[in-house]
This record gives C-alpha cells, sequence and structure tokens, in this order.
C-alpha cells in the first residue's frame, strides 16, 4: 500500500470518526540499516535507508485544547488535554505521540486541540522502526499544525528525547535521522557524533534489498539493549576515551588486560563495526557488491558472538541465505536494528527476487516452525506532508 492509500484509507476513517474530512496528512518511513548496528549510541557511523513502509496521520484543528488521536491498527483512541504539559498514557503506543507533544510544548510552542487518525504498514515491533515512524510522523504533523519546520535535525533529537522520556528506551540517534532526513535511491550515512549525514547513492537496478522478518521477538529486548550501552560506557571509560568512536582494535587489544571480558568483546565488536561501516559506504558508492556481502556477513557475525544480540531465528535465516549464495542470488545478509527477533536485512540480484523469497521462507519455517514475512523496498525519502 502506498503512503498516498494509506492516507485515504485515514481520511475515511477520519470522516466516519470525526465527521469531516481531515485538513492535513503527514507520512513518515521505516528504515532498515544496511550496516553499522548498535554504534550510534557510542558516536559512530551508521548506513541505514528509510523503506517504503510508512506511518500516516490525518488530521484537523479543534476549537479547544483536546486531542484525540485514534490508531486504526490497533482499533484504540487515545485522549489527552493539551491545556498542561502532556504526561504519559493509556494506551502504550500513544507514549510515542504525547512525548513529541511535549517536546514542542517545552520548546514553548503552544499545541492547539486536534483531532488525528493514525495508520501504518511499518511492521510494529519488528526492528524497523515503528515507534521512529510514529514519533516522526507526528512531529511533522506538529510543524504543519504550528505553520512553522523546525530544524530537521532539532526535530529527530526531539523524537529521540520522546523515546527516551515517554517510552522508557536510551535509544541512539539513528532511527529518527532516517525517518526525517533519508532521500530517495539513497543510503543514509550518518557520523553520530558530528551529525553529519552524507546522502550515498544507492540506485543500482540489478540489486534490491529484501526484509526478512522473523515474525519473532524475544521479550529480553528493551533491557538487554540498555545493558550493552552501560557495557560500552564501561569500555570507554576503562579505555580512557570519551566514547568507543575514539578507540581502536589496536588501543583495545593493548588494554585487554584491564578490560574486563564482556565489555572487551562489545567494544570489539563496536570498534569493528565502525570500521566495517566505512568500507560498506565506500563498497556502495563503488557498486562492489561483493565486498558489501562480505561486511554484511561480518558484521552478523560479530553482533552474534562478541555483541550477542542475535537470536536462533536470526542466525537462521543468514545461514539459509549465505548458503544460498550469489549462485542463488544472495549478495549479502545479516540482522538489522536492535536484535534479539526482528528483522534481517538481505541484498539480493533483483532477478532473483521471487526465487529468494521462496526459498528463504521454506527453508526459514522447515526450520524454526515460524512463518517469515518478506518484503523488498527500495531506499525511500524521508518525511513529509502530503497533498
Ligand atoms: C535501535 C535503536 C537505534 C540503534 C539500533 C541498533 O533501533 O533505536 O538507535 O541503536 O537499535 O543499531
Amino acid at each position: 500500500m502506498t503512503k498516498d492509500t494509506l492516507a485515504e484509507r485515514g481520511a475515511d476513517t477520519f470522516a466516519k470518526c470525526f465527521g469531516h474530512t481531515p485538513r492535513w496528512a503527514v507520512a513518515a518511513p521505516g528504515r532498515v540499516n544496511l550496516i553499522g548496528e548498535h554504534t550510534d549510541y557510542n558516536d559512530g557511523f551508521v548506513l541505514p535507508i528509510a523503506i517504503e513502509r510508512y506511518t500516516v496521520m490525518v488530521a484537523d484543528r479543534t476549537t479547544d485544547r483536546h486531542v484525540t488521536l485514534h490508531s486504526i491498527t490497533t482499533g484504540e483512541t487515545a485522549e489527552l488535554s493539551v491545556r498542561s504539559p502532556v504526561q504519559r498514557g493509556e494506551p502504550a503506543w500513544s507514549n510515542y505521540v504525547r512525548g513529541v507533544i511535549a517536546g514542542f510544548q517545552r520548546r514553548g510552542i503552544k499545541i492547539p486541540g486536534f483531532n488525528a487518525v493514525i495508520d501504518s504498514t511499518v511492521p510494529y515491533g519488528g526492528g524497523v522502526s515503528s515507534s521512529a515512524a510514529l514519533e516522526v510522523a507526528a512531529a511533522t504533523l506538529l510543524e504543519t499544525i504550528h505553520g512553522q519546520p523546525l530544524d530537521p535535525i532539532e526535530k529527530a533529537l526531539l523524537c529521540q528525547k520522546a523515546e527516551h522520556e515517554f517510552a522508557g528506551v536510551p535509544c541512539g540517534i539513528m532511527d529518527q535521522f532516517t525517518s526525517i532526513l533519508a532521500r530517495p535511491n539513497h543510503a543514509l550515512l550518518l557520523d553520530c557524533r558530528t551529525r553529519e549525514t552524507t546522502a550515498v547513492p544507492m540506485n543500482d537496478p540489478a540489486v534490491t534489498v529484501l526484509i526478512i522478518n522473523t515474525n519473532v521477538r524475544h521479550k529480553l529486548a528493551d533491557g538487554e539493549y540498555a545493558k550493552r550501552r552501560a557495557e560500552c560506557e564501561a569500555a570507554a571509560r576503562t579505555l580512557d576515551v570519551a566514547s568507543l568512536r575514539d578507540a581502536t582494535l589496536k588501543s583495545l587489544s593493548a588494554a585487554r588486560a584491564r578490560v574486563a571480558p564482556i565489555p572487551f568483546r562489545r567494544a570489539r565488536h563496536v570498534i569493528s563495526e565502525n570500521e566495517r561501516t566505512d568500507q560498506a559506504a565506500k563498497a556502495l558508492r563503488a557498486s562492489d557488491w561483493f565486498a558489501m556481502g562480505a561486511l554484511m556477513y561480518a558484521s552478523h557475525k560479530s553482533l552474534r558472538d562478541d555483541y550477542e544480540v542475535s537470536c536462533k531465528e536470526l542466525d537462521a535465516v543468514i545461514e539459509i541465505a549465505r548458503n544460498l549464495g550469489p549462485s542463488k542470488g544472495v549478495i549479502g545478509c545479516r540482522m538489522t536494528g536492535a536484535g534479539f527477533g526482528g528483522c534481517a536485512v538481505c541484498l539480493v540480484k533483483t532477478d532473483a527476487i521471487q526465487q529468494v523469497t521462496r526459498l528463504i521462507g521454506d527453508a526459514y519455517e522447515n526450520q524454526t516452525g515460524n512463518q517469515a514475512t518478506i518484503f523488498s523496498s527500495g531506499p525511500a525519502g524521508g518525511a513529509r506532508v502530503l497533498s
């Protein structure tokens, strides 16, 4: 479903709920990270694309200071007042929007009442940033209602803060930056320290990004995420650097006796992943798919063994893809996002997409008893107001 079709469906529901057509429609994409995993909160590098899966909000102002949010996905409605600083509340998904409203309020922007319908094709909880897509859609809507856009970086940081404070996830900046700043037919190389972004062309028609959702989500995800962050910070302190961005594999091995075994492995992942991300951006520019594939497999191995954020379902997908190999059209594959389930990202020769989809889907089901959801996506553009 395109974002325009989603917006039309949203508008129909809006008319049923509120008795008239909505005035605004905005869309924000999910993302898939090609490489550079668990590096963003270590001031490192990431290389994601925005995907052609969107969260759409259609809305209109009201004359009071009351906000009604209706989600087509869950069928639930959230009610809140914007007369005073917005707080956390129910249902859980509304916190992403509440957090963004609170961020605008904190900037001294007076939010009027509004009604909104939310719909989405970003798989929920699948590691492709359904939460960032909702935050960024909400921020784009509020900019539109207010009539003045925020600076894009300010906007991304506001959304990230909403996730920290209203959803309790100490995420990095990758997801929100991608959902805002991505360009069609480009990957986004983001330096998470300087926040400098470089659009890397990714428009070889012979290669397609395939996203394989394992449809499993292991419960430990959030707690383990915060734990990894803390382990990286501990390693950086022992190495006496501001963040792992400033460490090298050489400085890490020189400090081997001082760094405890777990932080050592976490640091080895982060440092080597930053190097792989730099190399991957170069490989992408050169359409060196062989190099790109090798970097993706190396990234997965490091995430599995050193960072310990994979799971048996993700490992199964990566092994299936690797065994198919270039002769069957597979270039490279790795887990993507925070891990512990969710999605794998796979680069596939475009003319083999159907065959690869079938072969991976069948083998995954045989091995794990679960069904994967598999879809392809070109690199999409960031959030926008729909006409
Ligand atoms: C989640 C977070 C991101 C990033 C990834 C792992 O998606 O939201 O900030 O840390 O995990 O790379």
